[in-house]
Protein backbone atom coordinates (compact mmCIF):
# COMPACT_ATOMS: atom_id res chain seq x y z
CA UNK A 1 0.00 0.00 0.00
CA UNK A 2 2.61 2.75 0.87
CA UNK A 3 4.44 1.42 -2.16
CA UNK A 4 1.46 2.61 -3.99
CA UNK A 5 0.37 5.71 -2.25
CA UNK A 6 4.11 6.92 -3.37
CA UNK A 7 2.50 6.80 -6.98
CA UNK A 8 -0.24 9.08 -6.09
CA UNK A 9 2.17 12.08 -4.52
CA UNK A 10 4.59 11.36 -7.78
CA UNK A 11 1.42 12.27 -9.46
CA UNK A 12 0.85 14.93 -7.74
CA UNK A 13 4.01 17.05 -7.95
CA UNK A 14 4.09 15.79 -11.32
CA UNK A 15 1.30 17.29 -12.28
CA UNK A 16 1.63 20.46 -10.25
CA UNK A 17 5.34 21.39 -11.95
CA UNK A 18 3.40 20.81 -15.29
CA UNK A 19 0.77 23.45 -14.18
CA UNK A 20 3.10 25.69 -12.72
CA UNK A 21 4.88 25.82 -16.21
CA UNK A 22 1.55 26.11 -18.37
CA UNK A 23 -1.00 27.21 -16.38
CA UNK A 24 -4.20 25.95 -18.12
CA UNK A 25 -2.60 23.16 -19.81
CA UNK A 26 -4.93 20.25 -18.24
CA UNK A 27 -7.48 22.45 -19.26
CA UNK A 28 -6.44 22.87 -23.07
CA UNK A 29 -5.89 19.14 -22.89
CA UNK A 30 -8.98 17.93 -21.55
CA UNK A 31 -10.76 19.96 -24.31
CA UNK A 32 -9.04 17.78 -27.45
CA UNK A 33 -6.04 16.13 -28.62
CA UNK A 34 -4.04 16.58 -31.75
CA UNK A 35 -1.25 13.92 -31.90
CA UNK A 36 1.03 14.04 -34.89
CA UNK A 37 2.10 10.48 -33.95
CA UNK A 38 1.07 6.84 -33.53
CA UNK A 39 4.06 5.18 -31.60
CA UNK A 40 3.69 1.17 -31.88
CA UNK A 41 6.67 -0.15 -29.50
CA UNK A 42 6.99 -2.52 -27.04
CA UNK A 43 5.73 -2.74 -23.34
CA UNK A 44 8.42 -3.04 -22.16
CA UNK A 45 9.33 -0.69 -18.97
CA UNK A 46 12.15 0.40 -20.14
CA UNK A 47 10.76 1.93 -23.33
CA UNK A 48 8.77 4.40 -21.99
CA UNK A 49 7.92 5.87 -25.19
CA UNK A 50 6.61 10.04 -24.45
CA UNK A 51 9.66 9.86 -22.09
CA UNK A 52 12.30 8.87 -24.62
CA UNK A 53 10.85 11.26 -27.43
CA UNK A 54 10.63 14.01 -25.26
CA UNK A 55 6.98 14.66 -26.06
CA UNK A 56 4.37 15.72 -23.60
CA UNK A 57 0.56 14.76 -22.87
CA UNK A 58 -1.31 15.21 -25.62
CA UNK A 59 1.55 15.15 -28.09
CA UNK A 60 1.75 10.83 -28.84
CA UNK A 61 -0.91 8.26 -29.57
CA UNK A 62 0.73 5.48 -27.82
CA UNK A 63 0.16 1.71 -28.87
CA UNK A 64 2.15 -1.28 -27.07
CA UNK A 65 2.46 -4.65 -26.68
CA UNK A 66 5.08 -7.76 -26.32
CA UNK A 67 7.73 -7.04 -28.75
CA UNK A 68 5.64 -4.66 -30.80
CA UNK A 69 4.03 -6.57 -33.15
CA UNK A 70 1.35 -5.68 -35.96
CA UNK A 71 -0.71 -8.22 -36.59
CA UNK A 72 -3.31 -8.38 -39.26
CA UNK A 73 -6.30 -10.08 -37.38
CA UNK A 74 -5.33 -7.80 -33.98
CA UNK A 75 -8.34 -5.98 -33.56
CA UNK A 76 -6.93 -3.67 -30.46
CA UNK A 77 -3.74 -2.40 -32.46
CA UNK A 78 -5.84 -1.97 -35.92
CA UNK A 79 -8.35 -0.25 -33.66
CA UNK A 80 -5.50 2.45 -32.63
CA UNK A 81 -4.01 2.50 -35.70
CA UNK A 82 -7.86 3.34 -37.44
CA UNK A 83 -8.46 5.62 -34.88
CA UNK A 84 -4.93 7.63 -35.10
CA UNK A 85 -5.39 7.60 -38.65
CA UNK A 86 -8.69 8.31 -39.84
CA UNK A 87 -10.20 10.70 -36.45
CA UNK A 88 -6.91 12.07 -35.26
CA UNK A 89 -5.09 12.41 -38.57
CA UNK A 90 -1.57 11.96 -37.46
CA UNK A 91 1.14 12.25 -40.20
CA UNK A 92 3.69 10.12 -38.77
CA UNK A 93 3.48 6.17 -37.47
CA UNK A 94 6.59 5.04 -35.85
CA UNK A 95 7.35 1.15 -35.18
CA UNK A 96 9.63 1.53 -32.28
CA UNK A 97 11.45 -1.61 -31.61
CA UNK A 98 14.18 -2.19 -28.85
CA UNK A 99 17.47 -4.29 -28.52
CA UNK A 100 17.49 -6.49 -25.45
CA UNK A 101 13.81 -7.21 -25.69
CA UNK A 102 12.99 -10.45 -23.99
CA UNK A 103 10.07 -10.77 -26.28
CA UNK A 104 12.62 -11.14 -29.22
CA UNK A 105 14.87 -13.10 -27.33
CA UNK A 106 12.14 -15.51 -26.08
CA UNK A 107 11.20 -16.06 -29.57
CA UNK A 108 14.49 -16.68 -30.67
CA UNK A 109 15.13 -19.20 -27.71
CA UNK A 110 11.69 -21.02 -28.36
CA UNK A 111 11.22 -20.85 -24.73
CA UNK A 112 7.38 -21.56 -23.06
CA UNK A 113 6.48 -18.82 -21.03
CA UNK A 114 2.54 -19.28 -21.38
CA UNK A 115 -0.02 -18.04 -23.37
CA UNK A 116 2.55 -15.14 -24.92
CA UNK A 117 4.26 -17.63 -26.87
CA UNK A 118 1.12 -17.85 -29.11
CA UNK A 119 2.06 -13.98 -29.55
CA UNK A 120 5.35 -14.66 -29.97
CA UNK A 121 4.75 -17.12 -32.96
CA UNK A 122 4.44 -13.87 -34.95
CA UNK A 123 8.06 -13.07 -33.97
CA UNK A 124 9.19 -16.47 -34.99
CA UNK A 125 7.66 -16.04 -37.70
CA UNK A 126 10.11 -13.25 -38.95
CA UNK A 127 12.99 -15.36 -37.53
CA UNK A 128 11.72 -18.02 -40.61
CA UNK A 129 11.69 -15.72 -43.26
CA UNK A 130 15.36 -14.30 -42.69
CA UNK A 131 16.63 -17.51 -40.93
CA UNK A 132 19.65 -17.96 -42.99
CA UNK A 133 20.74 -14.84 -42.42
CA UNK A 134 20.85 -14.76 -38.60
CA UNK A 135 21.30 -18.35 -38.36
CA UNK A 136 24.94 -17.34 -39.75
CA UNK A 137 25.56 -15.01 -36.87
CA UNK A 138 27.42 -16.30 -33.96
CA UNK A 139 26.92 -14.66 -31.15
CA UNK A 140 23.36 -14.92 -29.75
CA UNK A 141 23.29 -11.51 -28.31
CA UNK A 142 23.94 -9.90 -32.19
CA UNK A 143 21.35 -12.60 -33.52
CA UNK A 144 18.95 -11.31 -30.95
CA UNK A 145 19.36 -8.07 -31.67
CA UNK A 146 19.53 -8.22 -35.44
CA UNK A 147 16.14 -10.05 -35.46
CA UNK A 148 14.71 -6.92 -33.66
CA UNK A 149 15.36 -4.92 -36.50
CA UNK A 150 14.20 -7.27 -38.54
CA UNK A 151 11.35 -7.42 -36.64
CA UNK A 152 10.73 -3.78 -37.03
CA UNK A 153 11.13 -3.89 -40.51
CA UNK A 154 8.45 -6.44 -40.81
CA UNK A 155 5.97 -4.55 -38.83
CA UNK A 156 6.35 -1.51 -40.87
CA UNK A 157 5.87 -3.24 -43.70
CA UNK A 158 2.42 -4.92 -41.72
CA UNK A 159 1.28 -1.29 -41.09
CA UNK A 160 1.20 -0.36 -44.88
CA UNK A 161 -0.56 -3.23 -46.01
CA UNK A 162 -3.47 -2.50 -43.24
CA UNK A 163 -6.35 -1.44 -45.09
CA UNK A 164 -6.63 1.47 -43.18
CA UNK A 165 -2.83 2.67 -44.42
CA UNK A 166 -3.61 1.82 -48.14
CA UNK A 167 -7.13 3.87 -47.79
CA UNK A 168 -5.45 6.87 -46.14
CA UNK A 169 -3.04 6.43 -48.79
CA UNK A 170 -5.87 6.52 -51.88
CA UNK A 171 -7.38 9.08 -49.99
CA UNK A 172 -4.27 11.72 -50.51
CA UNK A 173 -3.69 11.74 -46.66
CA UNK A 174 -0.26 12.93 -45.91
CA UNK A 175 0.58 9.52 -43.57
CA UNK A 176 4.47 8.45 -43.48
CA UNK A 177 5.33 5.02 -41.55
CA UNK A 178 8.49 4.52 -39.93
CA UNK A 179 10.93 2.01 -38.45
CA UNK A 180 13.09 2.92 -35.18
CA UNK A 181 14.97 1.29 -32.76
CA UNK A 182 15.98 2.29 -29.37
CA UNK A 183 18.99 1.08 -27.64
CA UNK A 184 18.36 0.19 -23.51
CA UNK A 185 22.03 0.75 -22.78
CA UNK A 186 22.76 4.10 -24.33
CA UNK A 187 18.86 5.70 -24.57
CA UNK A 188 19.53 6.60 -28.35
CA UNK A 189 16.83 6.11 -30.99
CA UNK A 190 18.10 4.88 -34.36
CA UNK A 191 16.66 5.12 -37.38
CA UNK A 192 16.03 2.17 -39.15
CA UNK A 193 16.08 3.83 -42.91
CA UNK A 194 12.80 2.64 -43.43
CA UNK A 195 9.73 5.20 -43.91
CA UNK A 196 7.13 4.49 -46.49
CA UNK A 197 4.78 7.67 -47.89
CA UNK A 198 3.08 5.69 -51.12
CA UNK A 199 2.03 2.09 -51.54
CA UNK A 200 4.22 2.18 -54.76
CA UNK A 201 7.31 2.98 -52.95
CA UNK A 202 6.83 -0.61 -50.15
CA UNK A 203 8.48 -3.10 -52.18
CA UNK A 204 12.02 -0.94 -53.46
CA UNK A 205 12.04 0.21 -49.87
CA UNK A 206 11.51 -2.62 -48.08
CA UNK A 207 13.91 -4.21 -50.08
CA UNK A 208 16.51 -2.00 -49.70
CA UNK A 209 15.88 -1.13 -45.46
CA UNK A 210 16.51 -5.12 -45.38
CA UNK A 211 19.89 -5.24 -47.66
CA UNK A 212 21.40 -2.48 -45.49
CA UNK A 213 20.15 -4.31 -42.24
CA UNK A 214 22.13 -7.65 -43.22
CA UNK A 215 24.74 -6.31 -44.50
CA UNK A 216 25.47 -4.26 -41.34
CA UNK A 217 27.72 -5.63 -39.04
CA UNK A 218 26.29 -7.10 -36.40
CA UNK A 219 27.49 -4.90 -33.26
CA UNK A 220 26.79 -5.21 -29.79
CA UNK A 221 23.69 -3.00 -28.17
CO1 LIG B 1 10.58 -5.68 -25.71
Amino acid sequence: MSKLHQLFENNQAWAAQIQERDPGFFMKLSRQQSPEYLWIGCSDSRVPANEIVGLLPGELFVHRNVANVVVHTDLNCLSVLQFAVDVLKVKHVIVCGHYGCGGIRAALRKERLGLVDNWLRHVQDVYSRHESSLAAIAEEHDRCNKLCELNVIEQVLNVCQTSIVQDAWTRGHELSVHGWVYGLRDGRLRDLSITMSRPDQIPNDYQAALTKLLMAESVSK
